[in-house]
């Protein structure tokens, strides 16, 4: 059986290109595998430094993800630093890391093209999520398109390490993206992201919803000439939510003329109304039983850790690291 892997930062609302992108795979997938969910609130730490808010963060994706579908009698689900063998392989992962490439790093360059200044934590992010990867001894993926080079530097650092020790001490693992989906645009067209403030959260309601879908970014055709649903940003967004035949018909009202970005932008709304308004109900019923949330969190953790264990000793043993008791 395949193990499949994939993690999402706690570090804020969630949004739908996280939804389509990747946890509707990862919701999917819980029936096809051996399945490993977590937070990575270690990674968090690369931008958040206020404890009670990395705390609040991770419960509300843990509540996001379980209203959403994610079933942990199916994978296992847990908090990334209930594993500290995790840290412990980035450390020797790192000592087999080029700096070289980790200036390659896009979301790395990005962030420095930014002005920020960047810490050691975010220059070596790559090698932290590698060893999430790699100490599960995953073989999928599944993530967006922006998470591709990190899993290529997965692959690359699994490769290292088996032939330094000349033993398959680690397996190759694969991204797994899905091209309709690989990039969700947000509401100005570029890719829907927390850092360029045009998401719309999955759990966005009422006035906040409305607004966003209304300020959604469209070009000036007049309202009865015809339009090209493939280049509109509604349209984008619609034919995430709408079955085909609805999709089809929104398309050729479109291509006819006489129907309006308005029009589409009522219709998105209603449509993204409905998707979610079970998810909607069922979280709010989770928020009443937190102790249910936690003791998931604390099951999954003791799994992820087993694994995580069973993986590292022979690292440890091999790489000669003495251990007295
Ligand atoms: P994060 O938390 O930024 O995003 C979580 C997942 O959502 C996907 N995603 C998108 N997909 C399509 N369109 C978009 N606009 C969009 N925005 C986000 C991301 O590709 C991702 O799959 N570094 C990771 C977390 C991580 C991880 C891992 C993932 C840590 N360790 C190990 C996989 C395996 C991240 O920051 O994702």
């Amino acid at each position: 059986e395949k193990t499949i892997l994939s993690g999402i930062q706690p570090s804020g609302k969630l949004h739908i290109g996280n939804y389509f992108g990747a946890m509707r795979q990862h919701i999917r997938m819980q029936e096809e595998g051996d399945a490993f969910y977590f937070l990575a609130n270690y990674h968090s730490l690369t931008s958040v430094s206020d404890g009670k808010r990395l705390k609040e963060y991770t419960l509300d994706v843990v509540l996001d993800y379980l209203a959403l579908g994610l079933d942990p009698e199916k994978c296992t689900f847990f908090a990334q630093s209930d594993v500290p063998q995790t840290t412990e392989l980035a450390w020797i992962l790192g000592c087999h890391t080029p700096v070289s490439l980790m200036e390659k790093g896009v979301a790395y360059k990005d962030k420095v093209a930014n002005g920020l200044n960047p810490n050691i934590g975010l220059f070596t992010y790559p090698v932290l999520q590698a060893a999430d990867i790699l100490i599960y001894h995953s073989h999928l993926v599944p993530v967006g398109e922006d998470q591709k080079q990190n899993i290529e530097i997965a692959r690359d650092l699994a490769g290292k390490l088996n032939r330094a020790y000349d033993r398959e001490l680690l397996i190759i693992p694969e991204e797994y993206i899905v091209k309709s989906v690989a990039t969700v645009p947000g509401i100005d067209g570029r890719k829907m992201s927390k850092s360029y403030n045009n998401t719309i959260n999955i759990f966005d309601e009422g006035k906040v919803l409305k607004k966003k879908v209304m300020s959604i970014q469209t070009d000036s055709t007049a309202l009865e000439d015809p339009k090209d649903p493939d280049t509109c940003n509604v349209f984008a967004l619609i034919r995430l939510f709408a079955d085909d035949d609805t999709r089809e018909e929104i398309a050729g009202r479109y291509r006819a003329g006489g129907y309006g970005y308005g029009h589409a932008k009522k219709e998105l709304l209603g449509l993204i109304e409905g998707y979610f308004a079970e998810a909607r109900d069922r979280r709010k019923k989770l928020t009443e039983n937190m102790d249910y949330v936690i003791d998931v969190l604390r099951e999954g953790g003791i799994k992820a850790r087993e694994r995580a264990e069973s993986v590292m000793e022979p690292i440890r043993e091999t790489t000669g690291l003495f251990r007295s008791f």
